[in-house]
């Protein structure tokens, strides 16, 4: 029999504590401790009695593996996240804030499944089967041969899943909302969500039927309460998007089983999220090339390019200090290239507020988009649009000099398919002529804000004659 005793556990990072108290000691949080009945299973009270262990055999390292067969959902931008599908007997944890599309994913995911055969079945805690089949209805899903259930104790779901065929695919949607009835704390707290997750990660290795646990994800981009979710489960992908834009960008930042920097985009429409296999041509889609202040950044996520426009606005502050503000990049990564310019290029923007904005709604977590960033920057200070036909990139150094980056063949072999014909970039000659491109070298921002000066002197004396 485990005995119980009363501990105290953050809700926000899962800190355990021998007493109340306002602040986490681990992470800072206020008033996340919550009282919580911790059963001292196996680990604790086992252990404590110094019982012995039984010795196991332990194995080579080189033993050969065959290859993991994958399960493919057939939605390919999904399937690329997870490293080529899901892999059998895998949990997958989906966070995302609400709204954002993660059940509208997963049920469609589950009916484009079913329709390759075996079991899948779709367990919601939040809303009733009704909800989902109308849903599901509205997507043109509804023949799809996916079981529902709405419901919320694991125990109760793990013997359901363990009753009949083994289930292929499980969405447990979300995870938040699983309760385990071995557990004494309220639904929603850590103590329980863990526990939820445990039974279930148990059932998915047990089974050999791939587990997407969904969870839901704060402001701030953490995932709410289930930190410790994130430690416990295979892959953890991340839905993205800015909430006025169409587009969705599922991203994974954990993957046992796959690369971590492939990205799969999403646009939703009013039949629900549909793949976008050319990210490039819809993040420049409706591009107005004739205004200052924009750049196009060749960039690269995962092994795919992806052409995104950069604009930045630089204008006199009446502020005292100036505004700062960006969406879609790093602000410290904003501040050190508005500091090399300044210091290095001799630019004095200590008197404009500066404004940088990534299109589409993308985030760019690549130093490769610096020499985009710094053209856009320029050009929107000194009034000069930048080349129609040009793509950027290059990582800026804090000396001012502009550095080469990976992938190189790869972002100019896009920007020339989406028809441009410069690249102001530090790429080797073999890779421009394999991508026939021309590509003008910067070595630093100096050179950079010289060449779109010089190309506004020229575009004023070619308009005055
Ligand atoms: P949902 O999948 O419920 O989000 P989550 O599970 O992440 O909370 O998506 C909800 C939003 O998606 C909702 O605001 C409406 C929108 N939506 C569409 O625009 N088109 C559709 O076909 C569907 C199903 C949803
Ligand atoms: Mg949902």
């Amino acid at each position: 029999m485990a005995r119980l005793r009363a501990s105290y556990v953050c809700q926000n990072c899962g800190a355990i504590s021998q007493r109340w108290q306002g602040k986490c000691d681990a992470c800072g949080e206020w008033n996340t401790i919550i009282e919580e009945a911790a059963a001292l299973g196996v680990g604790g009270a086992a252990l404590r009695k110094g019982a012995s262990g039984r010795p196991f055999p332990l194995e080579d390292l080189s033993g050969a593996s065959p290859p993991q067969p994958r399960i493919v959902t057939g939605i390919s931008e999904l399937d690329r996240v997870a490293g080529g599908g899901f892999v059998p007997g895998s949990a997958t944890l989906i966070g995302g804030e609400p709204g954002i599309g993660k059940s509208t994913l997963l049920i469609q995911a589950c009916a484009a499944l079913a329709g390759r055969g075996g079991r899948v079945v779709y367990v919601s805690g939040e809303e009733s089967t009704e909800q989902v089949r109308l849903r599901a209805t509205r997507l043109g899903l509804a023949q799809a041969a996916v079981q529902l259930a709405a419901q919320t104790l694991v125990e109760d779901i793990v013997a359901t899943l363990g009753s009949g065929d083994a289930p292929k695919f499980v969405i447990v949607d979300s995870i938040q909302t699983m309760w385990s009835d071995a557990i004494e704390s309220a639904p929603g707290t850590v103590s329980q969500v863990r526990g939820a997750a445990q039974a279930l990660i148990r059932f998915a290795k047990s089974s050999g039927a791939a587990v997407i646990l969904v969870g839901h994800v704060t402001k701030d981009g953490q995932i709410a309460g289930p930190r410790v979710v994130e430690h416990m489960v295979d892959a953890v992908l991340s839905f993205e998007g800015e909430g006025a834009h169409a587009f969705r960008v599922l991203r994974a930042t954990k993957n046992r089983f796959g690369p971590t920097d492939e990205i799969g985009v999403f646009e939703m429409t009013g039949a629900g999220l549909a793949e976008v296999a050319n990210p490039s041509a819809l993040f420049l889609a409706g591009r107005d090339g004739a205004a200052p202040g924009a750049a196009v950044f060749a960039g690269v996520e995962g092994a795919r390019p992806v052409l995104v426009e950069i604009q930045a606005l630089v204008a006199p502050s009446t502020l005292g200090t100036p505004r700062r503000a960006v969406v879609g990049w790093d602000s410290s990564r904003l501040a050190m290239v508005l500091a090399v310019l300044e210091a290095h290029a001799g630019l004095r923007l200590g008197q404009h507020d500066v404004y940088l904005n990534v299109a589409g709604g993308l985030r760019i977590a690549e130093p490769a988009a610096d020499l985009a960033a710094a053209a856009a920057l320029v050009s929107s200070l000194i009034g000069v649009s930048l080349p129609h036909d040009a793509v950027y990139f290059g990582e800026i150094a804090l000396s001012g000099a502009v550095r080469a980056v990976g992938h190189s063949g790869l972002r100019l072999k896009e920007a020339a398919k989406l028809g441009f014909s410069r690249a102001i970039a530090p790429a080797s000659r073999k890779d421009a002529e394999a991508a026939r491109l021309t590509t003008l070298p910067v070595a630093s921002v100096a050179g950079l804000v010289a060449e779109i000066a010089a190309a506004g002197v020229a575009a004023k004396t070619a308009r005055t004659g």
